[in-house]
């Protein structure tokens, strides 16, 4: 669960979000939406944790999955493979890192004492079902379209929309209660989008997603946060819409049609 109190978001000086109060509850999918820079990704930022709140609070679960729309993996990572980088979404990358390690001492030096260092880790790794999560995250990797040859090179070495995807499905792997994605679907093509789509389908724990893609808003949410903010120079407000993304922009059409007669 997620719950938000009287937060303010702060950006150069202008207050993007001006006390927001909201409850993010499992199972609930919340579609945050805005013009272009109304500060959609300032908030999911405040969110994940990553950008301290003008004002209020955050309180998120320790397993907290958050995408930013422009991910980085750090520099010191970048010798890692893609699956190691997806396994660390649960924390297994230490051990597959530990029995790489140990092979690679054991097949320079096949003494009696190296061998069996390996088999017992590579033994304790099945246990913990190792394994199987490799090939989860390889299922991962496929769907959002990395292909299967890219998986055991160094992350240095990948593009940055491959980058991406290697991001999303370790944010996706680690199963988390509470999702915070910020255009997932950029940058990913077809088939990729219509895998992340089903996947979100399935997915029982809470969603909070800005995009730009309607089918996604339409078919992933049940409910819309609107962040108003008419010009760059205003504050902005939440106002909440029930139902899909469709009837989001009736009832927004609606309401701006009232304020309109209001103001005539
Ligand atoms: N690092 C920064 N320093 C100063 N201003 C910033 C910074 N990052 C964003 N802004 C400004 O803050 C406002 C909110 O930006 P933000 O990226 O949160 O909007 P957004 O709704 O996510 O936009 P988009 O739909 O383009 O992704 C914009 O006016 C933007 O120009
Ligand atoms: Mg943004």
């Amino acid at each position: 669960m997620l719950r938000v109190r009287d937060l303010g978001v702060e950006v150069g000086g202008r207050l993007v979000v001006e006390s927001a109060t909201f409850t993010v509850l499992p199972r609930d999918k919340v579609g945050l939406v805005g013009r272009n820079g109304a500060g959609k990704t300032s908030l999911l930022r405040t969110l994940g944790g990553e950008l301290e709140p003008a004002g209020g609070r955050v309180e998120r679960p320790a397993d907290f999955g958050y995408l930013p729309q422009d991910p980085r993996i750090g520099k010191d990572l970048e010798g890692r493979t893609p699956v190691t980088h997806v396994l660390s979404g649960r924390g297994i990358d230490v051990e597959l890192e530990r029995i790489e390690k140990l092979r690679i001492a054991m097949e320079e030096r096949p003494d009696e004492r190296n061998v069996e260092r390996y088999t017992r880790a590579e033994e304790h790794f099945r246990t913990i079902g190792g394994y199987a999560a490799e090939s989860e995250a390889r299922r991962l990797m496929a769907g959002l379209g990395l292909s299967d040859n890219r998986t055991e090179l160094p992350i240095g070495v990948l593009s940055g929309g491959e980058r991406r995807r290697v991001e999303l499905a370790r944010i996706l792997y680690g199963g988390s209660e509470v999702l915070c994605l910020d255009e997932p679907t950029n940058h990913l093509d077809v088939e990729a989008r219509d895998w992340l789509l089903e996947f979100l389908r399935g997915y029982r724990g809470a969603l909070v997603v800005v995009s730009h893609d309607l089918e996604l808003l339409d078919e992933a949410i049940t409910r819309v946060l609107h962040l108003d903010r008419p010009s760059e120079a205003a504050s902005g407000h939440l106002v909440e819409y029930r139902g899909t993304y469709s009837q989001y922009v009736a009832a927004r059409a609606e309401d701006e049609r009232r304020l309109a007669r209001q103001a005539m």
